[in-house]
This record gives structure tokens, C-alpha cells and sequence, in this order.
């Protein structure tokens, strides 16, 4: 497998694949991979000629510095993980960050036409101009015709198909179905670092999902998410941060439902230090 840890060495082997028509998917991650990851790379693989996986912890889009520090860099492991998958038709760019970013750590500001204050935008300051900023730089790098995202971050999925519209940046995004453990936890890198009695505990975040997707049926949003609050209230091991039913296309929370509309329960938990997200379509 080709590993590349320099922009304008892999740039030499991305013209080569263009020279050759090569069709390229692009699945962008943090490292610390796990199946839902590998997912993805089987997507980008069943559309694509080649997949690239760039594997690189992002600083700008941590608002928390420890947070930063302690996730996990496995690039090892990552890399025998995706020869599972295919050992020639992966190429991975597990840049150092001077290599992204040069001398200047910074990010870009964006408009997302408001998605980026809701949510995930509105808990944790300067994350969408963070991700914003990694992710078109590495559509300038890797220059897709696809790329692929999971939809555990489906906030930033919406914010990325709004960054390369308004950029017009010729590159497909592809959203991809959560995976889930077999006790329905979504699956996140940083599921690694719950302790033994949170991973017990953290599949009630999906439980509740379900339940909320169930009794929104029937009863207004408000009730579902006063309802969701007291289910939390009862679980001590997990702190709920937000529970929110949106508008599917602008993220705007739902205050009236509309049966033109479609809708999507968000959800972020702590399990401890560990910050947890999820979601589910409502209707
Ligand atoms: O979803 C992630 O892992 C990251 O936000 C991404 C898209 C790789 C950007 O750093």
C-alpha cells in the first residue's frame, strides 16, 4: 500500500491517475479507523478506480485542546486495517500538519448559509470553519470525483455538500449510512477511550433515538425532547449535552411540523470525558 506523508509527492501519483482516466474516491478521517471507516473505502472502491484515505487529526476544528491531545493516532494499525480492504487500490496521505498548513495553524472563516450555527456550530466554537478549511484544502490536494462521508456527522455532511456548492468545487459528496455496533453504539474513534462502564451504558443514546423516532409519530417535538430530558436525567453514567429535532435541509429546529417537511433527531451525550453524537431520521 502506498503511503504518502508529502502533498506534492502524492500529487505526482493523483496526476498519473488522472493521465489514465482513473476515477478517484476520496474518504478524508481522522485515523483511530474502525468499521464504519472501512465502509466508506468499500464505497469510494465500488465507484471509483482508486481510493484515497487521507488520515490526519485536524487542529483547527478541536475547540478542546485535550481533547486534541488525547485523540487517538493509530496510523499502524490504520494502514493494516485498509489492506484488509485492498492493498493496491488505497492510497493514504497521513500528512504531519506543517505539510497541510505550512506555518499557519489557522482556519478559514465560513458561511454556511447558517447551518454551521446550529448544533455541533453552536457547542463548539470554530469547529465548521475548521472542518471547513481541512476539507477543501484536501479537495485542492487530492482533487477527487467523490468523496465520502458518514452520516454519525451529519451536520457536517450537509455543511460539506453546502461548502463545495458554494465554492464550486467539482467534486461529488456521497453521505453514507451510520455504522453501528451490535448494541447499536454508532460507531466513533472515540469510542476506544469510554471506560468499561460507559461503553456499558452507551447504547441508551441509540435506544433513546429509537424511542424518540416512535413517539415523534404522535406527539409534537417539544414532548419528544422533554420526553428524551427525562430519560437522561434518569441514566447517571451520561450527560446529555443537547437533544434536538431539526429540519433535515436547514438544521433549523422543527417548532411546527409540516408533513412536506422531513426531520432528524441530534443528539449529543458526554459518557464521562467522552463526547458522543448521533442521530435518526424521523420520518
Ligand atoms: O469526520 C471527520 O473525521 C473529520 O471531521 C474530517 C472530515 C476528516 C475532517 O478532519
Amino acid at each position: 500500500m502506498k503511503v504518502f506523508h508529502n502533498k506534492s509527492e502524492l500529487s505526482q501519483l493523483i496526476d498519473n491517475f488522472k493521465t489514465k482516466n482513473m476515477l478517484i474516491g476520496f474518504v478524508p478521517t481522522m485515523g483511530a479507523l474502525h468499521e464504519g471507516h472501512l465502509s466508506l473505502v468499500e464505497k469510494a472502491l465500488s465507484e471509483n478506480q482508486v481510493a484515497v484515505v487521507s488520515v490526519f487529526v485536524n487542529p483547527t476544528q478541536f475547540d478542546n485542546q485535550e481533547d486534541l491531545v488525547k485523540y487517538p493516532r493509530t496510523l499502524e494499525t490504520d494502514i493494516e486495517l485498509l489492506k484488509t480492504v485492498s492493498d493496491h487500490k488505497i492510497v493514504v496521505y497521513a500528512p504531519a500538519v506543517e505539510d497541510v498548513y505550512g506555518d499557519d495553524v489557522k482556519s478559514q472563516s465560513f458561511k454556511f448559509d447558517g447551518l454551521e450555527n446550529e448544533m455541533e456550530g453552536a457547542f463548539r466554537e470554530g469547529h465548521f470553519n475548521g472542518v471547513g478549511t481541512i476539507v477543501k484544502r484536501l479537495f485542492e490536494i487530492v482533487t477527487p470525483n467523490r468523496a465520502y462521508f458518514g452520516e454519525k456527522d451529519f451536520q457536517q455532511l450537509q455543511i460539506i455538500k453546502k461548502l463545495v456548492e458554494l465554492h464550486h468545487i467539482p467534486v461529488k459528496v456521497i453521505g453514507c449510512p451510520i455504522h453501528r455496533a451490535e448494541d447499536g453504539l454508532a460507531m466513533s474513534s472515540r469510542n476506544t477511550r469510554l471506560t468499561e462502564n460507559h461503553r456499558k451504558v452507551a447504547p441508551f443514546i441509540y435506544e433513546t433515538l429509537k424511542s424518540a423516532k416512535t413517539k415523534f409519530g404522535t406527539k409534537s417535538a417539544k414532548n419528544v425532547t422533554e420526553w428524551v430530558e427525562k430519560q437522561f436525567k434518569k441514566q447517571p453514567l451520561l450527560e446529555l449535552e443537547y437533544f434536538i429535532i431539526a429540519d433535515t435541509d436547514t438544521l433549523k429546529p422543527v417548532k411546527r411540523k409540516s408533513t412536506k417537511k422531513t426531520y432528524r433527531a441530534f443528539v449529543a451525550v458526554y459518557a464521562g470525558d467522552i463526547r458522543l453524537i448521533d442521530n435518526i431520521a424521523l420520518n
